[in-house]
């Protein structure tokens, strides 16, 4: 990547979105967005003293105000990568749709008029995406910013809607979702875009989940790898996505699990 390329990463200031920038450190200029002013000030103090050249805006990825500024501080990007969401031990249900699934796809249709030819994207979903059929949401899916997005699940799923395990499930599919409809009008503009679906990550997210479901720990036993993954491993991944070296990869997932959806019969 040129050193004049600007790179956007939005939930920037803790564990993937964190390591994602630093791996992007040296990869041009750097716009760093999260909703955790205090914890983005430092990461953006850190990048600034290793030689980065990093910028904060402090954005809540469901705010469409805030995303504007986002945009405006960054215009036309080589590299997006959207890692800010919500586990189900962070926040009722209704929040998880709000941030994983509206979130999202208030992200890409901010960001797909500043697509250019050689612009790359990655959107953070989760194994949790892959361990069910959700084929049912798809009207909701394809449609996540039209009004009632609550009740339009509720019609589909009934009461399960509001369980946050549940929760995290459908959101994360639909963002692998999302990622392969706006992969068109990415593709259209000389862009690519795709999803990365993490399994257990040692974070502060993937540490807060293992400590309260202990059903987690039977995931990393099932894990071919037989351990937890790094948040670098997923940044890497994702760097590679934005790369040239995936010049012809786009609208697809690549799960960084270290084999565990495919070794679990999902
Ligand atoms: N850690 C795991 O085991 C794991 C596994 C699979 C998928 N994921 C997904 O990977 C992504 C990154 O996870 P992580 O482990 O780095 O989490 P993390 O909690 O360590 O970091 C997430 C960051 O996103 C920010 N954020 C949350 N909601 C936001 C919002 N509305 N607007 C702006 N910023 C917001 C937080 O402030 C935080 O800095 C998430 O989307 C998560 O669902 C994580």
């Amino acid at each position: 990547m040129k050193t004049d390329e600007v790179t956007v990463i939005l939930g920037a200031a803790s564990g993937m979105g964190r390591a994602v920038a630093v791996t992007f450190a040296h990869s041009g200029r750097l716009i760093l967005a999260d909703r955790d002013e205090s914890a983005l000030k430092l990461a953006v103090e850190e990048l600034s003293e290793a030689g980065a050249s990093a910028e904060g805006v402090v954005c809540d990825i469901t705010d469409v105000g805030d995303l504007k500024r986002v945009a405006e501080a960054a215009g036309p990007f080589r590299s997006l990568v959207l890692t800010a969401g919500l586990s189900p031990t962070m926040a009722p249900a209704e929040r998880i749709y709000e941030v994983n699934l509206r979130g999202t796809a208030l992200v890409l249709e901010t960001f797909t008029p500043l697509v250019s030819t050689g612009s790359a994207g990655v959107c953070f979903a989760s194994t949790a995406g892959h361990m069910a059929d959700f084929s049912a949401y798809a009207p909701v899916f394809d449609d996540p910013l039209a009004g009632g997005l609550l009740d339009r699940l509720h019609a589909i799923g009934g009461d399960a809607v509001d369980d946050p395990h549940w929760a995290y499930m459908v959101s994360k599919n639909g963002v692998q979702r999302l990622v392969r409809r706006y992969a068109k009008a990415w593709g259209q503009l000389g862009g690519r875009l795709t999803s990365v679906s993490p399994g257990i990550i040692d974070t502060p997210m993937g540490r807060q989940e293992m400590a309260a479901q202990p059903f987690m720990a039977n995931i990393v036993e099932d894990t071919p790898l037989q351990r937890q993954g790094l948040a670098q491993e997923v940044a890497r991944a994702a760097h590679f996505l934005c790369s040239d070296e995936a010049s012809f990869i786009s609208g697809c997932d690549l799960l960084v699990d270290g084999g565990y959806i495919g070794a679990s019969g999902f």
